[in-house]
C-alpha cells in the first residue's frame, strides 16, 4: 500500500474508503484476516474498513491487556456489536503484567508491549485461526515519530526494518499509514461511525502503561485507571485534544486525618493541539482544577498530590511514556 501522506484537504473520503476496500480484499484474495480493536479511532475505522471488505473472513479482536481504562472492553465489544461487527475478547492480562514485570525504562516497557502484543497473543492467535494478515491503524504521525527516534509506537514494525512475516509468521497491512489524525476522523465519520468514536480523544496504543512512570502493576494500573475517569469526567466538554492523568514513580509526605500519610502523586495534563505533533496546555479554569485536585484526592486511594502539567510540546512530549 502506498505511503506518502494524503492531507485533510486533499481527502475525497468516499474515494478513499472505496480504494482501501478494494486494495484490502485484493490483498487477502479468499483467505482470512485479523484485526486488534482498541476501540480509539484509528483501530475502529480499520475494523470497519476490513469488514466491508472481508465481513465474516475478518476475525476482529479487542485484547484485554490489564492496561485499558474502566470498562473499556465491555464498551467497546457493545458498540461493535451494534454496528454488526463480532468481537471476540482476548484476555491476555497476565502476559503482559509478566513482561513489565521489574521494568522502569519507558523504552523497554514499549518494547515488552509490543513483543507481548504481536509475538505472544497474536503469534497464539495465527496459530490458532489461520490467519495470515493482520490489519492496523498505524498512521502517518505514528510512523514519523518513531522514524525519528523520539518514541518507538507500539505499532511501527516494518518500517524499523522488522519482516513480521519471519518474525511472527502473519503479514501487516496499514490502510490508514498515509492519514494524520483528523483526515482519520473524516474517514470514520464517512463510514457511518458513531460521534463518540471519530471524536473520541486519542488514546495511546499501550494504553495506561504509557502514563505510570515506574513499574507497571496491576496495582499501580488501577491507581491511574481510577484517576484517569475522573480526569476524563471532568474535562471532556473543554473541547481539548487530549486529556490524562500520570501517576508517578516516586511518593510525596501528605497528611491525612492529622497522620503522615506517604501517598501516590498524580499529574494532570491537557492538550490543546491540531495533530499531535505540537501542543499546549490548556488553560483550564482554577475551578477546575480545584474540583480535579479534590476528587482525585478524595477518590483515588493513596493520592496526596495532583499536579498540572504547564509546559509545551516541545520539549514535553503528550504522554511521558
Ligand atoms: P507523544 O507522547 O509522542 O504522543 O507526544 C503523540 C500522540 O500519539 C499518541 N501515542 C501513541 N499512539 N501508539 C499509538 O497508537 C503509541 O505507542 C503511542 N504513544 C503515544 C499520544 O497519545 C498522542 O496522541
Amino acid at each position: 500500500m502506498k505511503s506518502e501522506e494524503i492531507r485533510l484537504e486533499d481527502l475525497h473520503a468516499g474515494k478513499f474508503i472505496e480504494q482501501k476496500v478494494d486494495e484490502i480484499s485484493a490483498a487477502i484474495g479468499t483467505g482470512l484476516a485479523m484485526n486488534a480493536l482498541s476501540g480509539g479511532v484509528d483501530s475502529s475505522t480499520v475494523t470497519m474498513l476490513g469488514y466491508r471488505a472481508l465481513g465474516e473472513r475478518l476475525k476482529t479482536y479487542f485484547v484485554e491487556s490489564g492496561l485499558m481504562r474502566h470498562d473499556e472492553p465491555k464498551k467497546v465489544v457493545s458498540l461493535f456489536e451494534g454496528l454488526g461487527v463480532p468481537v471476540e475478547i482476548i484476555d491476555a492480562q497476565e502476559q503482559f503484567f509478566e513482561a513489565l514485570k521489574g521494568l522502569t525504562d519507558p523504552e523497554e516497557k514499549r518494547e515488552a508491549i509490543t513483543q507481548t502484543f504481536y509475538s505472544v497473543v497474536f503469534g497464539q492467535l495465527v496459530r490458532g485461526s489461520g490467519a495470515k494478515y493482520l490489519l492496523q491503524g498505524t498512521n502517518y504521525t505514528d510512523v514519523e515519530e518513531t522514524v525519528a527516534g523520539i518514541k518507538r509506537q507500539h505499532n511501527i514494525l516494518e518500517q524499523l526494518g522488522i519482516d513480521t512475516e519471519e518474525r511472527y509468521g502473519y503479514t501487516v497491512i496499514e490502510p490508514l499509514i498515509q492519514l494524520r489524525k483528523p483526515a482519520i476522523r473524516e474517514v470514520a465519520r464517512a463510514l457511518g461511525l458513531p460521534e463518540e468514536i471519530y471524536r473520541r480523544p486519542p488514546f495511546p496504543g499501550p494504553a495506561l502503561a504509557a502514563r505510570v512512570i515506574g513499574e507497571v502493576t496491576p496495582q499501580r494500573v488501577e491507581v491511574v485507571r481510577r484517576a484517569t475517569r475522573i480526569v476524563e469526567e471532568e474535562l471532556c466538554d473543554t473541547g481539548a485534544f487530549q486529556y490524562l492523568a500520570i501517576l508517578h514513580g516516586d511518593r510525596v509526605t501528605g497528611i491525612r486525618e492529622g497522620r503522615r500519610d506517604y501517598g501516590f502523586q498524580i499529574e494532570v495534563r491537557c492538550w490543546d493541539s491540531k495533530d499531535a505533533i505540537t501542543g499546549s496546555p490548556t488553560r483550564l479554569s482554577y475551578d477546575v482544577l480545584d474540583k480535579l485536585a479534590d476528587r482525585i484526592t478524595t477518590g483515588v486511594p493513596g493520592v496526596v498530590s495532583v499536579t498540572y502539567n504547564i509546559t509545551h510540546k516541545p520539549p514535553s512530549t503528550i504522554e511521558p511514556i
